[in-house]
């Protein structure tokens, strides 16, 4: 199997758990489009909050309809990638630059699933680069402070992303710092650290967030609970 075809199991897998009526958070990514395919083949009558523009444009196409975060009290049920999955369904996210709106919808949702192909699986996070999103005004300066921060956890400083035609812009309207890392020792810690530094909006550590995995293997679906 193919890691998209891993991918597209665990979508529909993820696809099952909803129900007529309820409020659903649309991750962002290929994985969780996947899962938004899924999720409009089975024509329930659900209500869908989006976590990025990409997936907003991709549920219009597929006339899932959208609400806006501000429209609802909670979200019952949120389905979205990772870029790694580590010990107690800890997560980094934000590899499509979408981890604020992410968390945000994660953090308003009573039951969040991860889903992804079996190599998102890790035994420590940190192998991917951990994406922080820092407010554009003066952000050289925030990182800087970053770097300062990444030095007492004894990893490299981060590095501003860029793509093709500059540097990348959220969705909203921040840049993105990559901490490259090999392996982030203590998470919580490190977590704390770069939510204290005026400048940063968040990052890209999901912790004690996910209830639920999904995984797709070659031999199906595995569930994963933190
Ligand atoms: C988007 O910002 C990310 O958090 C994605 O959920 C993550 O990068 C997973 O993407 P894929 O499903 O495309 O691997």
């Amino acid at each position: 199997m193919t890691a998209d075809e891993q991918k597209r199991i665990s979508g529909e897998a993820a696809a099952e758990l909803v129900e007529a009526g309820m409020v659903v958070g649309l991750g962002t990514g290929s994985t969780a489009a996947h899962f938004v395919r899924a999720l409009a083949a089975r024509g329930l009558a659900i209500r869908a909050v989006p976590t990025s523009e990409a997936t907003a444009n991709l549920a219009r196409e597929l006339d899932i309809p959208l609400v806006g975060l501000d429209d609802v009290k909670f979200i019952d049920l949120t389905v979205d990638g990772a870029d790694e999955i580590g010990p107690g369904l800890s997560l980094i996210k934000g590899g499509g630059a979408a981890l604020l709106r992410e968390k945000l919808v994660w953090e308003a949702s009573r039951r969040c699933v991860v889903i992804a192909d079996a190599a998102k699986q890790v035994k420590a996070l940190g192998r991917f680069p951990l994406p922080i999103e820092v407010v554009r005004f003066g952000h050289p300066h925030t990182g800087r402070r970053l770097a300062d921060i990444a030095a007492e956890f004894d990893l490299p400083p981060p590095r501003l992303r860029m793509a093709e035609r500059g540097i990348v812009v959220t969705d909203g309207g921040n840049v993105i710092y990559d901490l490259a890392s090999g392996k982030i020792s203590d998470p919580a810690a490190l977590a704390g650290a770069l939510k204290s530094v005026t400048g940063v909006v968040d990052h890209g550590l999901f912790l004690d967030l996910a209830d639920l995995a999904l995984i797709g293997t070659d031999g199906g679906v595995v569930n994963l609970t933190p």
